[in-house]
């Protein structure tokens, strides 16, 4: 671990818009460091997306959150945290700096270690930032880590994501797209209806009514080698969401060893973002309202 005070990495901005910039130091969260508008900026996404997340995210991300003790009384320390993430799913939150090198990324989570950025986004940014910050990365991804299910895929991911770079760019992208359509911005079917798992959503109030209310966007039953063919939106809400029955769906589809699927789908052309196919399970056909034409990455 860095004992050195841990700097705030953002993306610059350049003439060809944000750039991101990359860090690898683990660091201790300077919990004492917070100003009252950093706990203030907190209280305020917290109370504001558990509001809108009731009825709409997954009873597993609620709960989850409430277990772990997450409150928007002031930031959470990580340590905190962890006792009750350790005792759940024997996975660690870890501090980082901003952005990590995929590989970085990719061998924290094979070791069940979670890299939560410390700092937290400014009040002017509530809506939007290019980057993942504290809120993102805490109340968005670490709650279902407490779900045994869910905490095995993420492992699982961690790994697949390691053996990827070793085989190259082209497996990269097909697996990206895995954690963009589940992780980033995955809905769940519950009993009583669709509600939201991915962290993208979760953090962003927008994208939480967006996603499923609005008419504009498919939503289209999980099915892997099709989601590692879609492209997606980097700059604005989802054309395409993707549905998971369960965590355990989603478990046993990943389990596998990808190798031949790449290799499979290194002849095949991608989807665009906003595509659906004859062959899809279709809750809702998008009405594409509002879409941009370009765009999907
Ligand atoms: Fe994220």
């Amino acid at each position: 671990m860095n004992t050195n005070p841990p700097k705030r990495v953002e993306h610059q901005q350049t003439d060809k818009g944000y750039v991101p910039v990359y860090t690898t130091d683990v660091v201790e969260q300077p919990w004492a460091g917070y100003s009252a508008t950093d706990h203030e900026v907190w209280a305020t996404l917290f109370k504001r997306q558990r509001e809108i997340l009731l009825g709409r995210a997954s009873d597993a991300f609620l709960l989850a959150q409430d277990a772990m003790g997450m409150t928007p009384d002031a930031i959470p320390k990580f340590d905190d945290l962890n006792i009750a993430l350790g005792a759940a799913t024997g996975w660690e939150i870890i501090g980082v700096e901003g952005l990590l090198p995929e590989l970085t990324f990719f061998d924290h989570l094979a070791n069940r270690r979670f890299p939560v950025t410390w700092w937290i986004r400014k009040p002017e940014q509530l809506d939007y930032l290019a980057e993942p910050d504290l809120f993102h990365d805490l109340f968005g991804h670490v709650p279902l880590l407490m779900n045994p299910v869910f905490a095995d895929y993420m492992q699982c991911y961690g790994r697949g994501g390691v053996k990827a770079h070793g085989i190259g760019p082209e497996a990269l992208v097909n697996l990206t797209r895995l954690y963009w359509y589940t992780v980033e911005f995955g809905l769940i079917k519950q009993a009583d209806g669709l509600r939201i798992y991915g962290s993208g959503i979760v953090s962003s109030k927008g994208e939480s009514i967006h996603c499923l209310e609005s008419d504009a966007p498919n939503r289209i039953g999980f099915d892997l080698e099709r989601i590692m063919r879609t492209r997606y939106r980097i700059d604005t809400y989802q054309k395409t969401y993707f549905v998971i029955d369960s965590f355990e769906q989603l478990m046993q589809a990943t389990a596998p060893d990808f190798t031949p699927i790449y290799a499979r789908l290194a002849s095949r052309d991608s989807i665009p973002a906003g595509e659906v196919l004859a062959t899809d399970p279709v809750f809702h056909r998008g009405s594409g309202e509002g879409w941009l034409n370009d765009g999907d990455v």
